[in-house]
Formats: C-alpha cells, structure tokens, sequence
C-alpha cells in the first residue's frame, strides 16, 4: 500500500473496476470551440464552465469518486495577458456563483497547484471554499490551477527532504508520493483529453503511470454526458496488465492477486 492507504499501480496492482474510480481531464479546445462561432476565444472558457457542470454531475451519477480538472497550466501564463486576467475573473466568479451548491450536493473542492502567483482575495476564496467543504465525501472535485507537473514533483521531493532533515538516502516512492498535491486521491483509471492534441501537457506526470489515456477531437464546450459515458466505454475494453502477461489475468487472480482479471466485466 502506498500513500494514503492508496494502491500504487507500480507498486501493487490496484483493483480494477468497470467505472473508474478517478477520472483525470485535460479540458482543452476552449479557444477553437469560439473561433469556430467567431466569438472571442474566451467566450469559450465560458462555455467551458457549463461543461464542466455537466460533467460532474454525470460522473457523480455513474459513481466516479474523483474528478481532477486541468483549469489552467504553470505554462499558461505565456499567453496574452487580456486571457490570463479573463480567466482569473472567470475563476473567481464560477467559484463565487458554484461554491455553495457543489457543498450542497456534498462534493468536496479543491485546488490544486501553486497559488502563490495568484490575487491574495482568490487564493482566500480557494481556501475558504475548500474548509467549507472539507467534511464532504460524496465526490471530490479537484481543479489544477496553475499546476505543472514538474513543479509538483519538485514540490514533493522538497517536502519529503524537509520532513526527514537527517535523511540523505533510501528513500521510497511512497515517501514521495506522500507529499504529491493529489495524495488525498487514488491514481487516476482514465485520462481524458479533449480538443485533439494527443499530449499530456505537464498534467499529472508522476500520477499517469498507470492510467488508460483517452483522447477525443470534442472540443470541451461540446464535451458533456454523453462524450464522457463513450470515454467511460472505451475505458471498458481496455485490460489493465500493470505489467502482467494477458494470459496471467485470464488464469484468475494475476500475479499480484489484488483482482480477480485486469479487464473489465
Ligand atoms: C483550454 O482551452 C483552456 C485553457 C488552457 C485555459 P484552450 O484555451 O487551450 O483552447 P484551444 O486549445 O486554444 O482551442
Ligand atoms: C493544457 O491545455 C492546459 C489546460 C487545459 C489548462 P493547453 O491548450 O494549454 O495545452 P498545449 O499548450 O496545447 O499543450
Ligand atoms: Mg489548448
């Protein structure tokens, strides 16, 4: 067992099950979907949002755990100023306008990534958003805001030389894995990025080792229930070896005997 009493897919073999338990999303097309419209690409971002409403609930009714959305890259901040401070607003006013019924509906928030570049009075509402939520476990909805994958595992390998300060070498995966800003949260079972591009874009390096990748040409304002039943559906087919021969999954148990079979019923 790893981090948090999670299964570690390099590890152990974590168990497998037809919905998968974390649903990881790179969110991408916003910019297409409003040049398509000749709309202002942030007209887009927009739009994203009510997609991002959809998707949640329809995860929650297909009894996926986990939800972590890529909202904004350590990367974009490269882009022209006029977008980064529209999607700061956008930030704070989804958050102002969505807060208290995702603690309606019993989801807990967070965000993840490095706040430190933000306004103080949205680094504040991320906070006291996710203190308000902090006792519900119906869903976990995580937003990635100024996230990078780099920057996180340096992060986590500078927490963990901090919390053993006399500790120069041995140390394990899970001490690292302890300090990774999704510790809270199983690896993610399926990746999903929408908008065509068939990279993983710095999103969740360490995390990824093991998930199934699903890419769609939807454009995320386009991307609701349905598109995510069909990721769900491909996710289905796949058989998860972590390692093991096909055969070793159909003889029962597979090696490390955690499931029954690696492919879904
Ligand atoms: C994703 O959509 C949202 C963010 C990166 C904030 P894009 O803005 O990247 O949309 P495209 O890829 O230009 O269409
Ligand atoms: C990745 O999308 C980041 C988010 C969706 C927030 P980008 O549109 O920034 O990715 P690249 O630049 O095309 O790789
Ligand atoms: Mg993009």
């Amino acid at each position: 067992m790893a981090k948090a009493g999670f299964t570690s897919s390099t590890r152990d073999i974590p168990a497998v099950s037809g919905i998968p338990s974390h649903i990881a999303v790179i969110m991408d097309g916003n910019g297409r979907w409003a040049r398509k419209r000749f709309l202002p690409r942030v007209a887009g971002h927009s739009r994203g949002v009510d997609a991002l409403r959809e998707v949640i609930r329809a995860c929650m009714d297909r009894g996926v755990a986990y939800l972590t959305v890529f909202a904004f890259s350590s990367e974009n901040w490269r882009r022209p100023v006029e977008e980064v401070s529209f999607l700061m607003q956008l930030f704070m006013k989804s958050l102002q306008k969505e807060v208290e019924r995702l603690h309606q509906n019993g989801i807990r928030f967070r965000v993840v990534g490095d706040l430190s570049r933000f306004d103080p009075s949205l680094v504040t509402m991320i906070r006291d958003a996710e203190t308000l939520t902090a006792g519900n476990t119906r869903f976990n909805l995580t937003v990635a805001a100024n996230y990078g994958g780099r920057w996180e595992i340096i992060d986590a390998v500078n927490k963990m030389l901090e919390r053993n300060p006399d500790k120069r070498s041995g140390f394990t995966e899970d001490d690292l894995a302890a300090g990774l800003s999704t510790h809270f949260a199983p690896e993610p079972d399926l990746f999903i990025r929408t908008g065509g591009e068939k990279r993983i874009s710095n999103f969740l390096l360490w995390q990824l080792a093991y998930a199934e990748l699903y890419f769609t040409d939807t454009l995320w304002p386009d991307f609701g229930a349905e598109a995510l039943d069909k990721a769900i559906e491909s996710y289905r087919t796949r058989e998860r070896r972590f390692g093991r021969t096909s055969e070793q999954l159909t003889e029962q148990g597979g090696a490390g005997g955690a499931t029954p079979a690696g492919r879904h019923a």
